[in-house]
């Protein structure tokens, strides 16, 4: 599906809702650029955690974000990301960066310079862009604003499946559970920006959804506005 307008698709939701791979899906069929907005505080993360730079201190963060260097590339329809020239896209999906990224995600100075980069890439070009506050402060006039949610047996369920895919076992159920509900009560509870839903998204519970029936009612939506 080819659309005229140059559109934003607003993904947000809490960890292991089927934000990426419904943003990836969308992307790939509309052929628009798909932005983890994610991966950028990850990658935040993961150069305060080299320099071991305590991800919950504000004054040490505030001073690292800048002298960092985050770019995002393209290559096909596989999203890179660059730490001061380095690929970090494999380097970032650990359960430490994970909870880094939550930590340093609270931090004003950290988002702002975040949603700066994010704005710039929607301005350029059609964005699925997928997060925890892109419909409600990143880009408030997106076209479509979805939100994700699914139960956090589920979520929970799919975050260990993934880490076993990639060979990782030494991370029991029961600690992965425990991590998104860190990340669930840190994203939600932070006072600037924090994971909400915006009045006009879309809420769809991915619980007992597959992943053609989210990306099937997200398309039709778009259908409507193209
Ligand atoms: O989507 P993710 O699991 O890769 O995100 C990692 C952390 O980054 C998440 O726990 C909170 C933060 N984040 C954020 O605060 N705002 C965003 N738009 C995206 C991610």
């Amino acid at each position: 599906m080819d659309c005229n307008k140059k559109i934003a698709i607003a993904i947000d939701g809490p960890a292991g809702a089927g934000k990426s791979t419904i943003a990836k899906l969308v992307s790939k069929k509309l052929k628009i650029v798909y932005l983890d907005t994610g991966a950028m505080y990850r990658t935040v993360a993961l150069k305060a955690i080299r320099e071991n730079v305590d991800t919950l201190d504000r004054e040490k963060l505030s001073k690292l974000i800048e002298r960092i260097n985050i770019k995002v590339e393209y290559i096909g329809e596989d999203q890179r990301i660059y730490l001061d020239d380095e690929d970090v896209s494999d380097l970032i999906r650990t359960p430490e960066v994970s909870i880094g990224a939550s930590n340093v995600a609270v931090i004003p100075e950290v988002r702002i310079k975040m949603v700066e980069l994010q704005r710039e890439i929607a301005q350029k070009c059609s964005v699925v862009m997928d997060g925890r506050d892109i419909g409600t402060y990143v880009l408030p006039n997106a076209t479509l604003k979805i939100f994700l949610t699914a139960s956090i047996e589920e979520r929970a369920k799919r975050r260990y499946n993934e880490q076993l895919l990639k060979g990782i076992t030494d991370v029991s159920f029961d600690d992965v559970k425990k991590d998104i509900e860190y990340r669930d009560k840190n994203d939600s509870s932070r006072a600037f920006a924090p994971l909400a839903k915006a009045d006009d998204a879309i809420e769809l519970d991915t619980t007992i959804m597959s992943i053609d029936e989210v990306a099937k009612k997200i398309l039709e939506q778009i259908e409507g506005i193209c």
